[in-house]
């Protein structure tokens, strides 16, 4: 794992769209799909942006691109504003010229019975996609990425999990209480995760701080799920000033 240390996160979110607009450009020189792996929170928010601002005035194209978001809230409808599908659409998808029929976002309307069914469908489709080229992650308190809470191996795959207590209460704003915040969420695993060719993990902020030092310099286990991106040979993490503050 490599860390970069930006000076902060407009910089960083810079550096990463320019990475996936790149990434973008090249498979399309060779007609190829870009298959992105999404991530939604504040940390990836100015990296939408700045790919929205491409779009608009650089020619970026999503029209090759193929989305697989990490996660939703379980159960959630599409149409609520706290969904990771309203989220999507209003911070990226609305404003560039991505297909419709190229989006996956893991669908929190199901019942709990089509839950398996979904996660193994969900797998194949990035299997016979070739695979996720770029994963975008934020990082949660807990260590989770995606909503891979602690106690998640290295070979979960998508499932549904039950989010952590510092999860629900980091999300009780957006829920305006944590008595909204639902209990759990369908996530692609760590498995999932780590079979990406590329990660990029982004983190802003001195609440970030102590998570960033357990997984960059912590022992790799379940309890830090992140901690499972040390064995991953093309992982970045790009970390402004304050999350990288207790790194030594
Ligand atoms: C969101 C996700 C989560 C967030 C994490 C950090 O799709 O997978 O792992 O990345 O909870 O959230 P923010 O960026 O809001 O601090």
């Amino acid at each position: 794992v490599h860390t970069e240390i930006v000076s902060d996160s407009i910089t960083g979110s810079k550096a990463v769209a320019k990475e996936i607009a790149d990434l973008i450009r090249e498979k399309d020189a060779k007609g190829e799909k870009c298959v992105l792996g999404l991530a939604t929170g504040s940390s990836p928010v100015k990296v939408y942006e700045e790919l929205i601002r491409m779009h608009k005035e650089e020619e970026l194209s999503f029209k090759n691109v193929i989305t697989f978001n990490l996660d939703e809230y379980y159960p959630m409808k599409k149409e609520d504003i706290q969904s990771y599908w309203h989220f999507m659409h209003e911070n990226l998808f609305n404003h560039v010229d991505i297909q419709p029929d190229n989006i996956n976002i893991p669908d929190g309307t199901l019942a709990m019975d089509e839950i398996i069914d979904f996660g193994k469908n969900y797998e194949a489709k990035i299997e016979a996609c070739g695979g996720l080229d770029l994963q975008i992650l934020g990082i949660g308190r807990t260590g989770h990425i995606g909503f891979n809470e602690p106690g998640s191996t290295e070979t979960s795959r998508t499932r549904i999990i039950t989010l952590d207590h510092i999860t629900r209460v980091d999300a009780a704003k957006d829920f305006f209480g944590i008595d909204n915040v639902p209990r759990k969420a369908i996530t692609m695993g760590v498995g999932t995760i780590l079979h990406a060719k590329r990660i990029i993990l982004m983190a802003w902020g001195h609440g970030k701080a102590p998570i960033i030092k357990e997984t960059v310099e912590g022992r790799i286990s379940t309890t830090v799920p992140a901690t499972y991106l040390q064995q991953h040979s093309n992982t970045t993490f790009v970390v402004d000033q304050e999350a990288s503050s207790e790194l030594t």
